[in-house]
């Protein structure tokens, strides 16, 4: 059975004395026992936010790793840096880093290979941009973006693995794709995994939906049956709303 996950991702957002108060505001949150909560501050404190989340049902995950093992890489963390101190899961193709940082599917394949043969779990992120949309070529970008990194892994891995489709046009803009476009892209992803693999592994692989979640579209999101949760950006900065998203992804 998949598993329905609400993960944080606080991105270049608070400093040690906001992420140490965020952190203990989630604490006081009810818990979901059928929702797995993660959270993913930034590098400088992950160690701390361990710590913190001890004793609680949220769980710390990285938002990036390096695609070398180690070496002359200034200003870059690796795998086993993060397993060095408990960190075992870690995003891996976010459309900021994808963007920003160049990095290419090419690079993207190193990283999920390194971070999985290493433990280190990974929350894989894709997703086609407005023009690819708007030209009606989403399915179809977001296959290659598949068929060029997780779907090279053998059937194995898919366990340490969460999906989560972001259209790029809807993270941190407001536009969400509504209820069904996200459906319908889920239900496409988990048929190419499905032409991959074999159905247990299809349906066993959690996809996320990410791109402007919130309390108010949350439920009629997460309502839908090829989705199981979500990868939240600006509402998990606020344990009120990151709290009525997690809740709208129980079925308690
Ligand atoms: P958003 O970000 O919820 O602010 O749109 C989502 C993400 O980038 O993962």
């Amino acid at each position: 059975m998949r598993k329905k996950i609400v993960a944080g991702n606080w991105k270049m957002h608070n400093d040690l004395n906001e992420t140490i108060s965020l952190i203990n505001e989630l604490k006081k949150n009810d818990i979901y026992s059928d929702v797995i909560v993660m959270i993913s501050p930034a590098f400088p404190f992950l160690q701390m936010a361990l710590e913190l989340v001890k004793k609680s049902n949220i769980e710390v995950v990285s938002q990036n790793v390096h695609q070398k093992p180690k070496g002359a890489f200034t200003g870059e963390i690796s795998v086993e840096m993060l397993k060095s101190i408990g960190i075992n899961k870690t995003i891996i193709g976010h459309s900021e880093r994808r963007k920003y940082f160049n990095e290419n599917d090419t690079v993207l394949l190193e990283k999920v290979k390194l971070a999985l043969s290493n433990d280190l779990d990974i929350i894989f992120c894709f997703g086609e941009e407005l023009l690819d949309r708007k030209s009606n070529r989403h399915f179809e970008v977001v296959m290659n973006q598949l068929k060029k990194t997780v779907l090279n892994l053998d059937k194995d891995s898919w366990n340490k693995i969460v999906l989560a489709y972001e259209p790029v046009w809807a993270i941190g803009t407001g536009e969400t794709a509504s209820p069904d476009q996200a459906q319908e892209m889920h239900e496409f992803i988990r048929k190419c995994i499905l032409e991959s693999y074999d159905k247990t592994t299809s349906e066993n692989v959690s996809i996320l939906y990410g791109g402007s979640v919130k309390p108010s579209n949350a439920n009629e999101i997460f309502s839908k049956k090829d989705v199981d949760g979500g990868l939240i950006g600006g509402a998990s900065l606020n344990a009120k709303d990151f709290q009525l998203i997690i809740k709208a992804n129980s079925s308690l």
